[in-house]
């Protein structure tokens, strides 16, 4: 009886082992997580098996399976028919499916599912989501335009920046030196080359404030998600006489400015008294 018990309790410390320490780390990652149309793409699958065997590794996209590797069959890897989806096998394996040609169609969640069968059954799944976004072919660059070409004190500034065509339609930002002015601005969407141009207008009254530097760099950048940035910029204004890197506070600017004026002034008045 009691050596039955013995039995049984390593029995259960082996089962609680194997509990503890089966598949682990599972983890997707999509490379690039923001593809574009016609690009390949790899889905990467991570996983530790710690000792279990490899059953089979399941993939999908949304609810649906497209692809599976299963090592003990002959042959190791099944396709499932999915509209648009062109597997490239010699760059699948167990931890992979290599994607090429992708379309928007394929935009969404990707999941694989990791399954151990010996000496225990283990499961699991996770997921990340493909984005799929169309450039311009011709990757030309925004287009920023001003009503006029330099501005003053008390004008208002009115800009309009149209983006590269692009699906989804970009994002805008006008940024004054470093300020963030709107972002992301309101936008209206046009369609062009099949795809999407969006164009923001800006109208920013320009206070004295605005012309406490040298320069004023109105720039506007777009944004067809995080990774597919443009930007241009243009100068709207600029010091005629750039205050000299020293003088740094707007104080002795003035006061400098004013003995310049006094100066001049009476030079002018020394030569009409002459
Ligand atoms: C992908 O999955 C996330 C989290 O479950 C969900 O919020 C998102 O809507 C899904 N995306 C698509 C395109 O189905
Ligand atoms: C801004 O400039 C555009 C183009 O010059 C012009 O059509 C529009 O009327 C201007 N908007 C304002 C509020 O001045
Ligand atoms: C953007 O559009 C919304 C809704 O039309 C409006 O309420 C808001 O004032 C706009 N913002 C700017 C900066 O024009």
């Amino acid at each position: 009886m009691l050596v039955m018990m013995d039995i049984i309790e390593t029995f259960l410390i082996i089962q609680f082992t194997i509990c503890v320490f089966g598949l682990k780390n599972v983890n997707i990652v999509i490379e690039p997580p923001i593809v574009e149309k016609g690009n390949s793409v790899t889905i990467q699958c991570n996983y530790d098996l710690e000792g279990e065997l490899l059953y089979i590794v399941k993939w999908y996209r949304g609810q649906r399976e497209f692809y599976r590797y299963v090592p003990q069959s002959r042959p190791t890897t099944m396709k499932f028919p999915f509209n648009g989806l062109d597997i490239d096998e010699d760059q699948s394996n167990e931890n992979r499916v290599h994607l090429r040609n992708v379309d928007y169609n394929l935009a969404g969640n990707f999941s694989c599912e990791v399954s151990t069968d010996a000496p225990a059954f283990y499961t699991n799944i996770v997921s990340k989501e493909l984005k799929v976004v169309e450039l311009s072919k011709n990757k030309r660059l925004p287009v920023l335009v001003t009503d006029k070409p330099k501005y003053e004190e008390g004008d208002v500034l009115n800009a309009s920046c149209s983006s590269s065509p692009s699906n989804p339609a970009a994002s805008i930002y006008f940024i004054l030196n470093n300020i963030v002015i709107c972002g992301p601005c309101n936008t209206t969407i046009y369609k062009k080359e099949g795809l999407w141009l969006a164009r923001s207008n800006l109208l920013l009254p320009l206070f004295p404030s605005h012309f406490n530097t040298d320069n004023l760099i109105l720039r506007c950048v777009t944004h067809v998600t995080d990774r597919y940035q443009q930007e241009i910029e243009i100068q709207i204004y600029n010091r005629p006489y750039p205050i000299p890197q020293r003088v740094i506070s707007s104080g002795a600017i003035l006061t400098n400015g004013k003995l310049l004026l006094s100066c001049l002034t009476l030079s002018i008045f020394v030569c009409f008294y002459k």
